[in-house]
């Protein structure tokens, strides 16, 4: 089965890679030459354990190709994956110019028949669209069909969650498109879901604002922990031993970021409306998380009356550790904060300096270890929970800033250990435990 994958992005790259580490002749197409020209070096273009080495397997054993030229890719594919971009647009809503160009490509290009499968996250009823937008347009008489297969991977567990990922869903309309997509994952040896293309849709967008709305609930039950003298860490692991409700996704903090939970929120969300119907749960979920992002540097301005000209360490950048994607970061508008009320920002990450430099050419001075940051400082903000931060002992804080102040938005710390060591330790649901000659308790 000649098997093509439209994008190289993390839902297109992966699924190529692992498709043809499972034994399948995969060719990837992009139309950005220089991640074409890197990926046939063996290169990964994103940052995603595990990935550069099924890209070199494949490419060294010739089963996974990468190309620019996409007419000749789709012109004889039996099955062809889109898992291009959908970004937000102004409104919220889904764009979909992306898979809609690709579409169009595809529509010029096929010369037989060939199941088109839907990776990107895409509004419910797209799949339809998309269907008859090729068949309006198809150059060749060929018969072109449409399926929904949603991607459920995380950054930075990419590789791993596709190749033991939890289910496979997949919308189909036909027998035929069934058992392909069933002929292609029967290697892949995990529970299949099938249902119809609305429902697979469905399926993408309920699960990731379920999540999204599991954070932002024991968000505020956090903010409410704080007020009436309750430890939200407690409170999760109290809630988690009861299955129904689990253990996951309770982790209180600073606000979800990343390419999917902001977006596909909204997406639902105007979706919902445009059908007038509004998702209740979906929005609150949505305004929490905005005004989770600003708890700390509410706190820390009320902490120092202002911000201006003191020298902030920022510690993390990306959205989540594992990763070097900066989208919907709660780093960003918290440093675009500091840096507008005046203060003196010196970051720190891993891996996510030379993207944040793209955004904040001027106004933050980078430093390639945490001590450099941390050095002087008259107070620290935590923002991504990196091993290379949660390591940090709590002494080298003392030791190395100006003074001990810190807001952590990923509860790394015990508070009680902070406390001890001399560090004001401000997080999120917990309360700080002032040290001594801070004045004693204090929220
Ligand atoms: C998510 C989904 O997990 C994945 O299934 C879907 O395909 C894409 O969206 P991803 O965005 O890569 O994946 O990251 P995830 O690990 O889910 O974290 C998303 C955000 O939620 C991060 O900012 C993270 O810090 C935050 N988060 C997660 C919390 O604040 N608390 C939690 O308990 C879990």
């Amino acid at each position: 089965m000649k098997i093509v994958v439209a994008g190289t992005g993390y839902v297109g790259l992966v699924t190529g890679a692992c498709l043809s580490h499972l034994g399948h002749n995969v060719t990837c197409v992009d139309i950005d030459e220089n991640k074409i020209e890197l990926m046939k070096k063996g290169i990964s273009p994103i940052y995603e354990p595990g990935l550069e080495e099924l890209l070199k397997e494949g490419y060294e054993q010739g089963r996974l190709s990468f190309t620019l030229d996409y007419k000749e890719a789709y012109k004889n594919a039996d099955v062809i994956f889109i898992g291009v971009g959908t970004p937000e647009k102004e409104d919220g809503s889904a764009n979909l110019d992306y898979v809609f160009i690709v579409a169009e490509q595809i529509a010029e290009s096929v010369e037989k028949d060939c199941l088109v499968v839907i990776k990107s996250t895409v509004p419910i009823g797209t799949n339809d669209e998309i269907e008859e937008f090729i068949k309006e347009k198809s150059t060749h008489k060929v018969s072109v069909e449409v399926a929904s297969n949603p991607e459920f991977l995380a950054q930075g567990t990419a590789v791993k969650d596709t190749l033991s990922a939890s289910r496979i869903v997949i919308g189909v309309e036909s027998k035929k498109a069934e058992k392909t997509l069933r002929d292609i994952y029967e290697r892949f040896n995990q529970p299949l879901v099938i249902t119809n293309r609305r429902s697979a849709e469905m399926i993408k967008y309920a699960s990731n604002d379920f999540l999204a709305l599991k954070i932002s609930f024991i968000n505020e039950i956090a903010n409410l922990c704080e007020i009436v003298g309750a430890n939200v860490e407690d409170v999760s692991k109290g809630m988690s031993f009861d299955s129904r409700i689990g253990d996951k996704f309770l982790k209180a903090g600073i606000g979800y970021g990343g390419s999917c939970f902001p977006k596909d929120t909204k997406a639902l969300h105007w979706l919902a409306e445009d059908n007038g119907y509004e998702l209740k749960t979906v929005k609150a979920t949505i305004e929490v998380n905005e005004n989770q992002k600003f708890r700390l540097v509410k706190k820390a301005r009320k902490r120092f009356k202002r911000l201006r000209g003191l020298r902030i360490a920022v510690l993390g950048l990306t959205f989540k550790p594992g990763t070097d994607d900066l989208r919907e970061a709660p780093s960003i508008p918290n440093v675009k904060v500091l840096i507008n009320e005046g203060a003196e920002v010196v970051a720190y990450d891993p891996i996510g300096v030379n993207n944040f430099k793209k955004l904040f050419p001027q106004g933050v001075h980078y430093v390639d270890n945490p001590e450099s940051a941390l050095k002087d400082a008259d107070l620290a903000f935590i923002f991504t929970e990196w091993n290379e931060i949660k390591s940090i002992p709590l002494t080298r804080y003392k030791a190395l800033m100006k003074q001990a102040v810190i807001f952590d938005g990923r509860n790394c710390y015990d508070v009680k250990e902070a406390a001890e060591i001399g560090v004001e330790y401000h997080s999120v649901g917990r309360q700080a435990i002032l040290p001594d000659f801070f004045g004693g308790d204090a929220k």
